[in-house]
C-alpha cells in the first residue's frame, strides 16, 4: 500500500494507459479523481476502482475546455480535501505528414495535450505546495527522435518536457517534484494497429528491446506508482523511459 493516504488527480483515466493507472494506484490505496471524455467508459473504470475498494470520482469533462480545468482540481479538494499526485496523461492527435499538418492539428494537439498540462499544474500549485506533492507529465519517444508523421504531436510532447523541467527547478523549493514518463504500451490504439496493419505492429514490437509492448497497469501504471510514492522523493526533472529499453539515454 504505497500510496494509502494519498489523493490523485489523473487525466484520461477511463482507458488505456489512463486506466491501468488508476487500476495500479487503486490497488496501492490512493483515492483517485480522474477525468475522461467518455461517459460509459468513466463510469465503467469508476466502478472496476470502487470493486477494488478505491475511494475515487469520475470527472466527466473534455479537456479543450479551458475554462473548467479549476473545476476538475477544486472538485477533487472538495471530495478528498487535498492533492498530492497529479498525472497528465490524457493526449490526442492527427498523424500526418508535416506538410500536411494544418494550424487545426497543431491546435488539437496542443488543446488536448499542452494546455490541460500547463493548466492543472498551475491551478494544483497551492495544493501541491501543502502535500510536497508530485507531478507526473506524459510524454513521447516521438518527439525526442522525431518521429515521422507526428510534428504536432511531437511538438505539444516537446513543449509539456521543457515546462515540466522549469517546473522542476522552481517548484523544488516547495518540495514538488515534477518528472516525465515516456511509455509504450498496448493501449486500445496500439491494439486497433495490432488487428488492422500486423506487419506494421510485428515490425514495431521488434524494435523493442524486450519484444513485447509494455503492459498499460504492470508496466506503466506501476512505474507512475513509484514516481508518486515517497521513494521517489529525491528524483525530479527527468524523463523516465518506460519503453522495453527502445530508446535509451544519450
Ligand atoms: N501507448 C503508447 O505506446 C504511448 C507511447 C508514447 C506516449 N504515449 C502517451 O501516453 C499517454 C496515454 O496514452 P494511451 O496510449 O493510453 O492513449 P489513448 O489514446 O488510449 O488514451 C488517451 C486518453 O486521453 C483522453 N483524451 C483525449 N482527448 C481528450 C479530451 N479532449 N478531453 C479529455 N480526455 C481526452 C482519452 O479519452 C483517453 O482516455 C498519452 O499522453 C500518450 O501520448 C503513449
Amino acid at each position: 500500500m504505497r500510496l494509502q493516504g494519498k489523493v490523485a488527480l489523473i487525466t484520461g483515466g477511463s482507458s488505456g494507459i489512463g486506466r491501468g493507472i488508476c487500476h495500479a494506484f487503486a490497488k496501492e490505496g490512493a483515492a483517485i479523481a480522474f477525468v475522461g471524455l467518455n461517459e460509459h467508459k468513466g463510469k465503467a473504470t469508476e466502478q472496476e476502482l470502487r470493486e477494488l475498494g478505491c475511494d475515487t470520482i469520475y470527472l466527466q469533462a473534455d479537456l479543450r475546455d479551458r475554462e473548467k480545468l479549476p473545476e476538475l482540481v477544486e472538485r477533487t479538494i472538495e471530495r478528498f480535501g487535498k492533492l498530492d499526485v497529479l498525472v497528465n496523461n490524457a493526449h490526442a492527435t492527427n498523424n500526418v505528414l508535416l506538410e500536411e499538418t494544418t494550424e487545426e492539428d497543431m491546435e488539437y494537439s496542443f488543446d488536448t495535450g499542452f494546455w490541460p498540462t500547463f493548466l492543472l499544474m498551475k491551478h494544483s500549485l497551492p495544493y501541491l505546495k501543502e502535500t510536497k506533492g508530485k507531478v507526473i507529465n506524459f510524454v513521447s519517444g516521438a518527439g525526442m527522435v522525431g518521429l515521422s508523421r507526428q510534428a504536432s504531436y511531437a511538438a505539444a510532447k516537446e513543449a509539456i518536457r521543457g515546462m515540466s523541467r522549469v517546473a522542476a527547478n522552481e517548484w523544488g523549493r516547495y518540495g514538488i517534484t515534477v518528472n516525465l514518463l515516456s511509455p509504450i504500451a498496448n493501449s486500445p490504439g496500439v491494439e486497433r494497429m495490432e488487428e488492422e496493419q500486423p506487419n506494421a505492429y510485428k515490425k514495431m514490437v521488434s524494435l523493442v528491446p524486450l519484444k513485447r509492448m509494455g503492459d498499460c497497469e504492470k508496466d506503466i501504471g506501476r512505474s507512475v506508482v513509484f514516481l508518486a510514492s515517497d521513494d521517489a522523493d529525491y528524483i525530479t526533472g527527468q524523463t523516465i523511459m518506460v519503453d522495453g529499453g527502445t530508446i535509451m539515454a544519450r
